[in-house]
């Protein structure tokens, strides 16, 4: 088998910043109970005017750029996202016409906020194989167009964005193992129940505000420290490593608390956990994809370093993964 890595980042936010404070006068919440039960302060809402893919296109090209490719040496594009422009064609394909990657097979993952890990997994065995050179993975998510921004539980907690790696073969390092699990006896705690073929979009599914995110949060929450410390474990056993000889851990952003309670967990300190969740709330599949490239970005993850990444979201799924950098 081959070793695959990533050879380039890229992430775009919406221009529009939400904060709690505008969030206050939308429903019965204060920046304080926000602050203290999330970590979110902030969020990025998209214009009116884009799609999921147009924020996939701008990660993209800047991915593209920061790996020296043409998007014609791309062969696989697999985009993460649980907010689709539609049903179908697939944002992996909107995405292939809009970068003119004419020699790319095309397809989109859904696995909840696991979507990014997910993709770089299925990634990542069809370029170890040989079937591909070089790869396009997104997490781009509008889950504003999914939040019912009547619902306080929820509507303070979700944000809009994308974040984009290439993948090709290198040398050394590289990703040293992936966990992938699923247990779909959860599906119940985290869904949008209308708009699909078990209740069509309807009169009735908008007034009942079926097509929105209904979540069990409390549930959830335990479920996602216990899962994802898990998860880091399996992985880190595979790659032959410990807790202690990773440097930094890029963890879906979902809440503050969940992921200090992991870290906690796995005795894993404060400051080799990278967290963006104060700014953009948890985007889903984006939220993984573009801390990954700010790390890279603002020099957190160096030449050598052990990074694991480590998401959790509906389904349930989960997926980590360790890379040598
Ligand atoms: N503002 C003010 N009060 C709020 C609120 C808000 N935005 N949202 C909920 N509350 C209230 C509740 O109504 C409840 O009030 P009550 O005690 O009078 O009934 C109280 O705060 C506590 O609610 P609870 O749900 O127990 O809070 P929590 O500490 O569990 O935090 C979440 C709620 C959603 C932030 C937390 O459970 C969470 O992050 N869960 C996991 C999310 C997750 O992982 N999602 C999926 C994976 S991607």
């Amino acid at each position: 088998m081959r070793k695959v890595s990533i050879v380039g980042v890229g992430k775009y936010l919406p221009k529009k910043i939400l904060t709690n404070c505008d969030l206050e006068k939308m429903v019965d919440t204060s920046d304080e109970w926000i602050t203290t039960r999330t970590g979110i302060k902030q969020r990025r809402m998209a214009a009116k005017n884009e799609a999921t893919s147009d924020l996939a296109i701008k990660a993209a090209k800047e991915a593209l750029e920061d790996a020296h490719l043409k998007a014609q040496d791309i062969e696989l594009i697999l985009v993460a996202t649980i907010t689709p422009d539609m049903a179908f064609p697939s944002v992996a394909c909107l995405l292939q016409n809009a970068l003119l990657a004419k020699n790319a097979v095309c397809l989109d993952i859904s696995a909840a906020c696991a979507g990014f890990v997910y993709a770089l997994t299925i990634a990542q065995q069809f370029l170890a194989s040989g079937t591909y050179k070089n790869a396009l993975v997104v997490g781009a998510e509008i889950l504003s167009s999914i939040t019912d921004w009547k619902d306080r539980n929820t509507c303070v907690l979700f944000g809009d964005g994308a974040g984009a790696v290439v993948m090709s073969e290198v040398k050394s390092g590289g990703i040293l193992s992936t966990y992938l699990g699923s247990d779909g006896s959860k599906a119940d705690l985290l869904m949008i129940p209308g708009g699909g073929s078990r209740h069509p979009c309807s009169r009735e599914t908008i007034d009942k505000r079926l097509n929105y995110i209904k979540m069990q949060g409390n549930e959830l929450f335990k479920l996602a420290v216990t899962t994802m410390a898990h998860a880091a474990q399996v992985v880190l056993k595979k790659a032959g490593l410990e807790c202690k000889d990773v440097d930094l851990v890029i963890p879906h952003q979902a809440n503050i608390r969940i992921i200090m309670a992991m870290s906690k967990k796995l005795g894993l300190p404060a400051e080799k956990i990278y967290l963006n969740i104060e700014k953009y709330g948890n985007m889903s599949s984006a939220s993984t994809a573009t801390a990954l490239c700010e790390a890279v970005k603002e020099g957190r993850i160096r030449k050598g370093d052990i990074v694991l990444l480590d998401a959790f979201g509906a389904g349930l799924v989960w997926g980590a993964c360790v890379i040598k950098w």
